[in-house]
């Protein structure tokens, strides 16, 4: 696959980190034009309450409102496991498109019979309004941007790439935080090995941007860097580690790892492209399959 790489595009960009879930949210703008994106954005929980508000989402809302913008797409990089997609919300206030990855449909398939959803749930992606394949672009304002399937955290993973910018979603980290984990249903270490390599295959100078980050030892929370930075040095992958390492490490190492917090709440809210589901009065409601996870 060739991708259309186009480093002469720079867009500004905005990022707006969520303390409760380590999550980066990016208002990402044309240059050229008034219409932006947002990627990953997050819908906040208090899980034990049950109670869901929009804190995150009124702040990307009021400025895209403050900077007179059209936002044309809102875009997931995969079904996030540790926070909640504002995506409708912030469709509902402002337009735009939202799409993911065309994986949806394994992502849908695995869950749905996780949560026993009833054939209500449609497992074809139609929650959407685009489902990407590798290399497909599409357009904000005069930016052309594209997707590049990096599957093996999750099936559905894609890092979104606009002009000199690459999205990276749950592939890398920051270099001192490495790699996301590879457990998950749908996930493979191998498979994640083979994506990250797609990612630093990008030229050197491609900035590249988190979708988290849990500042490990103590440093301050950072979300940026470039394909020659995670090359040279991330701790799981840069200079040069095998496959075979990192699939040693990766698996020794998801092995320890608890649950995300919001695993639960989230699956069931971001295959439906961030709708809460409802009960059979339609009422929001959420489940907990007890040992199934
Ligand atoms: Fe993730």
């Amino acid at each position: 696959m060739t991708y259309p790489v186009n480093l002469s595009v720079k867009p500004e960009v905005s990022a707006h980190f969520d303390e409760a879930t380590n999550t980066i949210t990016y208002i990402v703008k044309d240059p050229d034009s008034d219409h932006c994106a947002i990627i990953d954005s997050v819908m906040d929980i208090d899980y034990a309450a049950g109670r869901i508000t929009y804190a995150h989402a009124d702040a990307l809302i009021a400025e895209v409102q403050e900077r007179g913008l059209t936002l044309d797409w809102i875009i997931e990089t995969h079904v996030h496991a540790d926070h909640l997609s504002a995506a409708p919300y912030i469709q509902q206030k402002l337009g735009g498109k939202i799409g993911v990855g065309e994986k949806i449909l394994v992502v849908q398939e695995t869950f749905g019979k996780v949560f026993n959803e009833g054939t209500e749930f449609q497992r074809d992606g139609s929650q959407f309004d685009a489902l990407f394949k590798d290399g497909d672009t599409y357009m904000i304002g005069t930016m052309q941007a594209f997707a590049m399937y990096t599957p093996g955290h999750t099936p559905a993973c894609m890092v979104h790439v606009i002009g000199d910018a690459a999205f990276a979603g749950d592939t890398l980290f920051m270099p001192d935080g490495g790699s996301a984990r590879a457990d998950f249903p749908g996930g493979d270490a191998g498979v994640l090995y083979d994506s990250i390599q797609k990612v630093l295959s990008l030229p050197d100078e491609m900035r590249l941007f988190m979708c988290h980050d849990y500042g490990p030892n103590d440093r301050a929370i950072a979300w940026e860097t470039t394909v020659a930075e995670q090359k040279a040095d991330n701790i799981h992958v840069g200079g040069g580690k095998t496959r075979e390492e990192f699939i040693k490490f990766r698996t020794e190492r998801d092995a320890q790892l608890a649950m995300p917090k919001l695993i639960i709440p989230s699956l069931q809210v971001n295959m439906r492209a961030g709708e809460v589901p409802k009960d059979k009065d339609g009422n929001p409601m959420l489940k907990v399959p007890i040992n199934t996870i």
